[in-house]
C-alpha cells in the first residue's frame, strides 16, 4: 500500500470511529467546495449545465420563499459525481451561506462522508427546497412541487450512481411514497430520471439532524449499515476488510 492510501485508509478508519463512538466535533467551518474550470471538458460542460440551473433558481420566486431567505441553497460537490445526498432543506446557516449541509447537521454528514473513505468534493449535495422555510418548519407541498424540477434537472445532468436520500422529506419525495422513512431506509429502492434512461438505485437512510436528536450507538450503526450498503454498490472499500 502507497503511502498516500495508507494516510486515506487511516483518516477513514478515524473518521468512522469518530462516528460511530460519538466524539466528534460538531464546530468550526467546512472547507469551501473545489473549482472545477481546470478539469476534464465533460466534468466541465456539467458544471456549465449545473452553473445554468443555479442561476434559474437565485432568480425563481414561484413558491414566494425568496421572498423571506437571505441565500439560495443550490448545491455543491462534484458535477459528475456517481454519489449524490439530498437533504430536506436549508436551515439558518445553510441560509446564511448559500451553501447545504455547513450547519451541525451538515457538520454530522461530512463525518460520514469522511467515515465512507470520500470527501464532500467527491460527492454532490444538495436539497429538495433550495429556499429556506421560515423557522425550519416542514416544506409544504405546493413548494416541494414548485422546485423539484431544478432538483430533477441537476440530477439528469449529473447522472450518480447511487442517490442517498437523507430524512422522510428527501425519501418521501424522491419515491413519491408516503412510507415512514423506518420502513424505508435499509434497503435501495430506484429513482427514475425524467428522460428514458435506466433508474438508479436510491438509499433512504435518517437524517442527520434526526440523528442528533437521537443519537444512539443503534441509530447510528443503522446509518453505518445504509452508507456501508452503497458502498458496496460503487464499488468503494469498506473499512476493515
Ligand atoms: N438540513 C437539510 O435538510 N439540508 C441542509 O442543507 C441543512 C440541514
Amino acid at each position: 500500500m502507497s503511502a498516500e492510501n495508507l494516510k486515506r485508509a487511516l483518516e477513514q478508519h478515524v473518521a468512522l470511529d469518530a462516528f460511530l463512538t460519538g466524539d466528534f466535533g460538531l464546530k468550526g467551518d467546512l472547507p469551501m467546495p473545489a473549482a472545477f474550470e481546470q478539469a476534464e471538458p465533460e466534468l466541465v460542460d456539467k458544471a456549465g449545465k449545473l452553473e445554468e440551473i443555479a442561476e434559474q433558481i437565485r432568480q425563481c420566486c414561484k413558491c414566494g420563499l425568496n421572498e423571506t431567505r437571505k441565500n439560495a441553497v443550490i448545491g455543491e460537490g462534484n458535477p459528475d459525481a456517481e454519489l449524490v445526498f439530498v437533504g430536506e432543506a436549508p436551515g439558518a446557516d445553510e441560509d446564511e451561506q448559500g451553501r447545504p449541509f455547513v450547519g451541525r447537521s451538515g457538520k454530522l454528514l461530512t463525518k460520514i462522508i469522511a467515515a465512507m473513505g470520500l470527501s464532500r468534493d467527491d460527492v454532490f449535495i444538495c436539497n429538495i427546497l433550495k429556499c429556506r422555510p421560515p423557522e425550519n418548519r416542514d416544506p409544504k407541498p405546493d413548494e416541494i412541487v414548485d422546485c423539484m424540477g431544478y432538483l430533477q434537472q441537476q440530477l439528469d445532468i449529473i447522472r450518480p450512481q447511487v442517490i442517498v436520500a437523507l430524512g422522510a422529506h428527501a425519501a418521501r419525495t424522491l419515491l413519491s411514497t408516503n412510507q415512514g422513512i423506518g420502513k424505508l431506509r435499509g434497503r435501495f429502492h430506484e429513482y427514475t430520471f425524467s428522460d428514458e434512461e435506466p433508474p438508479v438505485k436510491l438509499m433512504p437512510t435518517y437524517h442527520p439532524s434526526y440523528l442528533l436528536r437521537n443519537y444512539s450507538q443503534d441509530n447510528r450503526r443503522r446509518v453505518w449499515e445504509d452508507m456501508q450498503k452503497v458502498m458496496q454498490e460503487l464499488g468503494l472499500e469498506l473499512p476493515g476488510k
